[in-house]
């Protein structure tokens, strides 16, 4: 059973039509549009895509690891940079959680963005649409569609490891259970598997993929839906008791975003059992097939996807933090200190 997340709702622009449950929400959490800092801090678009530039230059990879923050921050209470945050002695934050440890990378290369926006418009620009700025921005550099994104989060002023753990799913999931726990998000089956696509670009460790080569929903097997000659060399890659760290790359093509992702899961190519498990189940399968056949339904489809993963919002109270790692100190936590 998967658990409703707490008090999530996505948020609507006004432009686009709301339930009024979202409008209720709309007292507290702010509204987002596109050019929300146009304003306050026009050249912030053009700084953070400058920043993932040069990040990439240096290690190609951080594209796909700056991309999967925006799916770890926006699934636990919202997109609010509650990921972010480093633990404190009174709270655990998400960046040790089950799913995150020894996992999630490329933190600094968000630090660098909002050091660069912290010099020329103090204050301004929250940590959460960094994250959402930088996502689209790794997408596009990677060869992908470009989007204008909307903007206005907030940054939350705590973090948990329980949501995390309780929320982000195991790469041994299969696609019913993505399913019903996308449906949480007001995601559909197809943005699912547009959003899988997401592994087009990236790497993952033999420690997320061991069980499946050895030992498939406890048989003592591998996992019959990988291809043979594929499996020679997963197992090569990470045989067992093996180095659980060393990684292999997520599709054929790792540092371009295109349909390949979809290609190799017809074949029986994916890396994750949750990748494999969309071409396995018939309600997701036929989207594998259409994306694998026509790149733009794929790229029009992730768009969207990552438009509505950005809407989600949790509704709490927030702040622009100056270090996206900390929360700003308020007169509470002064009083405490002296
Ligand atoms: C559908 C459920 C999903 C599951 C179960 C899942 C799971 C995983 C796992 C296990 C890894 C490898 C981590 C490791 O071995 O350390 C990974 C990597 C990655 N994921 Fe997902 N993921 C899912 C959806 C998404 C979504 C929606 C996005 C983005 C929109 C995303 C973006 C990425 C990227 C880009 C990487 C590669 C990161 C890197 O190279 O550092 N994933 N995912």
């Amino acid at each position: 059973m998967i658990s409703k997340p707490k008090c999530l709702t996505p948020l609507s622009s006004p432009s686009s039509s709301s339930s009024s449950s979202s409008l209720a929400i709309a007292a507290v959490a702010p509204l987002l549009r596109p050019r929300f800092y146009a304003e306050t801090c026009p050249e912030a678009e053009y700084l953070v895509r400058d920043v993932i530039k040069k990040n990439m230059e240096r290690e190609p990879r951080s594209a796909a690891s700056v991309m999967r923050l925006q799916f770890h921050d926006c699934f636990v209470n919202g997109c609010d940079g509650s990921l972010l945050l480093d633990d404190t002695p009174n709270m655990l934050g998400e960046k040790l959680s089950l799913s995150n440890i020894n996992s999630l990378r490329s933190y600094e290369v968000i630090d660098e963005a909002k050091e660069t926006l912290e010099r020329v418009c103090p204050g301004v620009v929250s940590c959460a649409d960094i994250l959402i700025m930088a996502a689209r921005d790794a997408v596009v550099l990677s060869g992908g569609p470009n989007w204008e994104v909307k903007l206005g989060r907030q940054d939350s002023l705590t973090a948990s490891q329980k949501d995390s753990d309780d929320i982000m799913p195991s790469p041994r999931a299969n696609a019913s259970y993505l399913i019903e726990l996308f449906s949480k998000f007001n995601l559909s089956t197809k943005d699912l598997v547009a959003l899988s696509g997401s592994h087009s670009i990236g790497k993952g460790r033999c420690f997320s993929i061991v069980f499946r080569l050895y030992n498939q929903s406890g048989t003592g097997r591998p996992d019959p839906a990988i291809e043979p000659i594929f499996r020679e060399k997963l197992d090569k890659l990470c045989p067992q008791g093996g180095d659980g760290n060393v990684t292999g790359d997520l599709d054929a093509t790792p540092e371009r975003f295109d349909n390949q992702y979809f290609k190799d899961l017809m074949n029986g190519r994916g890396f994750l059992n949750s990748d494999q498990t969309l071409f396995t189940y018939p309600e997701t399968r036929e989207y594998v097939r259409l994306f694998s056949r026509n790149l733009n339904e794929f790229l029009k489809a992730f768009v969207e996807g990552m438009i509505k993963l950005g809407d989600l919002q949790s509704g709490r109270p927030g702040e622009i933090r100056q270090n996206c790692r900390v929360v700003n100190s308020r007169p509470a936590d002064v009083l405490l200190e002296t």
